[in-house]
């Protein structure tokens, strides 16, 4: 097999490693050059002159003709402007490809998506009273797909259009992972004046070792986690926020120091200190271990803490590996409490 080379210049932008990784795993021999002194030791960089020089044009065609390079990644604007201006050269023009748009159309196209989501929000939801800005909705959008999880952008509009009416009270979620839905669901309860979230997770591989009939695969994959590191990079995601905290317990026996700390007004935690709980919540998110059994359990214990008027949603109630959220989530719907409830973006959202 022929090996693709391809030359990262300037290889000193932290940006480009994203860049090198798909590279590499694709096969691709990676070469790098840089024009300022590095102190780089794990691979071999090359010196090139600064691109405003008069000397750069002839020590960079000596570099791609020495290494056969048939792609250049510059992650830096300058650069990379000269180098399409080098290409227009006619000898210059077939010697190498740019495999990379410019940095500034990058984070433009970024900023372009987060406030057309927001705009499409507003939009969608007519001068309803109490909704945020187009920008807070842009940056609510950003943050939460910065944190690696399972809640897609569906479920942030739902969770989005739901808070303009959620009362007072506690916010609990059951399943936190990374902390994407849970940034969501702190970021909007404080904005909304709601109150405190509550992650419940115990971000173990114990409670992740079985998820019911059929779902070998996902428990598999939960195996190959180290979560005490998901555990960090939870409080990581959730680190910007102060109306945030944690219990890490399985559900089960969550449910005890959530009525303790209930009846304490507020839960303490190390990394994220003190937070006020009012002790009824206002919404409850399941989105922990999927088996029927479990799901079953985390409705018949935290029902009884969820207020009238307060919602309970059933996260993957259309589950492509199961059918333990849709069968407990069947079976509250016939719950003398339950008021109203509709389906969006795969979860099953249900008022008392
Ligand atoms: C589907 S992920 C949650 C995804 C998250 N809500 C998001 O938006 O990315 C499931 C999480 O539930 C947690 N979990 C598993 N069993 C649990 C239990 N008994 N109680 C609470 N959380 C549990 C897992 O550790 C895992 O972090």
């Amino acid at each position: 097999m022929i090996k693709m080379n391809v030359l990262i210049f300037p290889c000193n932008i932290e940006s480009a490693s994203a860049f090198v990784e798909h590279a590499q795993s694709l096969g691709a021999n990676v070469i790098y050059a840089s024009s300022i002194e590095t102190q780089e030791q794990r691979h071999q960089v090359h010196h090139l002159p600064y691109v405003n020089t008069p000397e750069f044009a002839d020590a960079f065609l000596d570099l791609i003709n020495t290494h056969e390079i048939a792609y250049v990644y510059a992650a830096h604007d300058v650069v990379l402007q000269y180098l399409h201006r080098l290409k227009n050269e006619p000898s210059f023009s077939k010697k190498f490809m740019i495999c990379n748009d410019y940095q500034h159309k990058v984070y433009q196209a970024k900023y372009e998506e987060a406030l057309q989501f927001g705009t499409d929000v507003i939009a969608e939801q007519g001068k309803k009273p109490g909704l945020l800005s187009v920008e807070k909705y842009a940056h609510l959008y950003m943050q939460f797909n910065a944190v690696p999880g399972q809640s897609d952008n569906a479920k942030l509009k739902s969770l989005i259009q739901l808070f303009i009416q959620v009362e007072q009270g506690d916010v609990v979620e059951i399943g936190s992972y990374w902390g994407r839905s849970a940034y969501a669901l702190g970021f909007l309860a404080n904005q909304h004046g709601i109150g405190t979230t509550i992650s419940v997770d115990p971000w173990d591989v114990i409670s992740n070792d079985s998820q019911g009939e059929g779902t070998e695969v996902v428990n598999e994959a939960s195996r190959l986690i180290d979560w005490d590191l998901v555990f960090r990079g939870f409080i990581v995601n959730v680190s910007g926020l102060n109306n945030i905290n944690y219990i890490r317990k399985p559900s089960d026996d969550a449910v005890y120091a959530y009525q303790q700390a209930g009846a304490q007004g507020s839960l303490t935690t190390l990394e994220l200190g003190t937070t006020p709980l009012s002790g009824t919540i206002a919404l409850l998110h399941i989105d922990g271990n999927h088996m029927y059994e479990q799901v079953k359990r985390d409705i018949d214990r935290w029902l009884p803490h969820v207020k009238p008027g307060g919602w309970v949603l059933v996260d993957d109630y259309d589950w492509s590996f199961g059918d333990g959220p849709k069968k407990a989530g069947d079976e509250l719907l016939n719950h003398a409490r339950v008021s109203e409830y509709f389906f969006a973006s795969d979860t099953l959202f249900i008022r008392l």
